[in-house]
């Protein structure tokens, strides 16, 4: 007798009570042993969704991925493991009418477009610790494991299906939801579909079906307890809305006459499975899936959060879960759903052309640029058109202006010395604090010192509730409120009396006015500081390079060290801070327009 037999880890595991299964023989070793999963504890899992590999990456898909990666990072940085998916979708009706027009057999078509998002990961700094395709052997042994189990359960019936396809879309839509229009381009009548408007076209065959249907009131009753689930709230009323007004029995397969480029039905041969049913599979198959019984969550499942566009809510929050539910898994704990990027306010898709090349934009602005710009700007409620003169406007107020003029007035002040006021006030700054003492605290003071103080947890508290936008535009707050701060308070002043030996005003003696002035220039300090380690996630790169400017040393830039006074041995820069582009942050634009 035959039987699955899958090796998780060192031990090999078979699902005897599934005889069905037994058909099943997969031939290689699961790969989630990664460096970071090598105990058993749960790491903090992030996905991108998989994208299809039918024409080039643009700009959209880049803000995907890096939203994903921060969020990733963010864990990483608060200590914990954490591990990131992205791959691509690489079966269905729509590569395989792509890979024909191409002229090419569907694989090598897909193996150039894995590629080119492998290039595209690598060139944002993606941290991925996976990247699936769906042609991964892997992967195809999960998916077929997860019909047997659907089938076992009794959740597969085959009966006749009649509808509207997208093949752009890969759904099927009622016809309340299509209509007839008029296609700019060619002037043809065509059927399309309401939401997307996409053309779709009529369909009869047979094929298996999914009870979607028996799921209506179990998942109802999930959204009920779990509120949160979907970010932002709006998008998870949608969901409600559209589960509480009925779920048809989803189409799973098509007919391999037709639709040749997939995963067959393991016992049918003649059907091909349902290219979202494969898709959504692969965020358990990078995790292990099917586990053996004791490591379910080696791997990291279930995910934490799952970043997707709102195009396709539908069926993350809908059918991924029933999947689940069917499959006796336990569902993603949250989901952050994103807006669109536009372009001339008109939606940026391969499928126009309306699009912007992210590796131009990459190579043009750099990848952190680009990095900050996508998560300062980009819409998580809202759609963002996108503008290069809205990245230079950025990179000229936020960076060079914000953070790089703040690092350079501090590091590079006559005056004072940082590594000097550091050692004064860290440990406990605000009881060593030169105004307290004086019990002359200037509200400016005390009002500033709160932002430092609050700073790690307001930055924190957005990025926990999934709103990268919101903490980063928060962190970007306080850098600005440090620059007017240092203008209000005005240490150069303290140093130019100092230095010619005259008395400064509301001071008892030069000492005095050398704390005061410290501890201004202190304040600023840890805010670039604070600063430098929570924007690790954001811009890794600059973010170094800030931290190697303080003098922070490797070990203390978690996100542990982010509070006031936590660190006591920075201040002597590593880097040369003489005079032209040597410790400058962000230097000028290449070009203005
Ligand atoms: N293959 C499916 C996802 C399967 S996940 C199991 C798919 N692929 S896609 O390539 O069309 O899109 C991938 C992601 O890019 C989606 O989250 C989609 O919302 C996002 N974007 C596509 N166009 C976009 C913009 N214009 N703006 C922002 N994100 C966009 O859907």
């Amino acid at each position: 007798m035959t039987t699955l037999t899958r090796s998780v880890g060192s031990r090999p595991w078979r699902p005897q009570s599934l005889s069905s299964l037994c058909a099943l023989r997969p031939t290689r070793t699961r790969f989630i042993a990664t460096a970071s999963t090598t105990d058993d504890t749960k790491p903090y899992y992030v996905t991108t969704p998989i994208f299809y590999v039918n024409a080039a990456p643009h700009a959209g898909h880049l803000y995907t991925m890096v939203l994903a990666d921060v969020l990733k990072r963010w864990q990483l940085l608060k200590g914990r493991k954490a591990i990131l998916l992205t791959g691509t979708d690489e079966h269905g009706m729509k590569i395989q009418q792509a890979s024909a027009k191409a002229g090419s057999d569907p694989k090598p078509f897909c193996d150039k477009g894995a590629d080119i998002f492998k290039n595209l990961a690598a060139r944002a700094e993606l941290s991925n610790d996976h990247f699936i395709r769906t042609t991964d052997a892997s992967h195809k042994e999960a998916v077929e494991y997860a019909w047997h189990l659907l089938n076992e359960r009794g959740y597969i019936y085959q009966s006749k299906h009649q509808g509207w396809y997208s093949v752009s879309d890969e759904t099927f839509y009622p016809e309340s939801q299509v209509h007839l229009v008029l296609d700019p381009p060619t002037g043809r009548k065509i059927m399309a579909s309401i939401e997307s408007g996409k053309e779709v076209e009529w369909t009869s065959e047979v094929n298996y079906h999914f009870r979607l249907s028996a799921f209506r009131d179990k998942l109802l009753a999930y959204y009920a307890e779990n509120p949160d689930w979907v970010t932002p709230k709006a998008k998870m009323k949608d969901v409600v809305s559209a589960v509480t007004a009925g779920l048809e029995d989803l189409s799973i397969s098509r007919p391999s006459s037709r639709l040749t480029w997939g995963i067959r039905v393991p016992t049918d041969p003649e059907q091909t499975i349902y290219v979202w049913l494969d898709a959504l599979i692969n965020y358990a198959t990078a995790a292990g899936y099917p586990w053996a019984p004791g490591s379910e969550h080696t791997g990291g499942w279930p995910a934490d959060v799952q970043i997707i566009g709102k195009d396709i809510l539908r069926f993350h929050c809908i059918y991924w879960p029933a999947f689940l539910m069917a499959l006796d898994l336990p569902l993603p704990k949250r989901f952050l759903t994103h807006a669109h990027w536009t372009l001339g306010k008109q939606k940026m898709a391969k499928s126009t052309g309306n699009v912007v090349n992210p590796f131009f934009a990459l190579d043009r602005f750099g990848t952190d640029t680009m990095r900050y710009y996508m998560i300062h700007d980009g819409g998580i409620d809202d759609d963002t058109d996108y503008d290069n003169l809205y990245i230079i406007e950025r990179y000229k107020k936020g960076l060079q202006g914000g953070l790089g003029n703040l690092a350079s007035r501090i590091t590079r002040g006559k005056g004072w010395e940082v590594r000097r006021a550091v050692k004064r006030f860290s440990g406990d700054p605000r009881s060593n604090s030169p105004f307290v003492q004086a019990h002359a605290r200037k509200v400016e003071i005390t009002e500033f010192e709160k932002l430092v103080l609050d700073f790690p947890k307001d930055v924190d508290s957005r990025m926990e509730s999934l709103r990268p936008n919101l903490a980063l535009k928060k962190l970007m707050k306080n850098i600005y409120a440090a620059n007017a701060f240092l203008q209000a308070q005005t240490p150069w002043d303290i140093a130019a009396r100092l230095k010619k030996g005259e008395v400064v005003r509301n001071t008892q003696s030069n000492e005095d006015a050398e704390r005061q002035m410290d501890y201004i220039i202190y304040l600023c300090t840890e805010t670039l500081r604070l600063a430098g380690i929570m924007l690790q996630p954001v811009m890794p790169s600059k973010a170094k390079q800030l931290l190697d400017m303080l003098g922070v040393a490797e070990d203390k830039r978690g996100f542990a060290d982010a509070q006031l006074g936590a660190d006591k041995d920075y201040g002597a820069s590593k880097v040369p801070q003489g005079k032209g582009q040597a410790g400058v942050l962000f230097a000028p634009l290449m070009s203005d327009s």
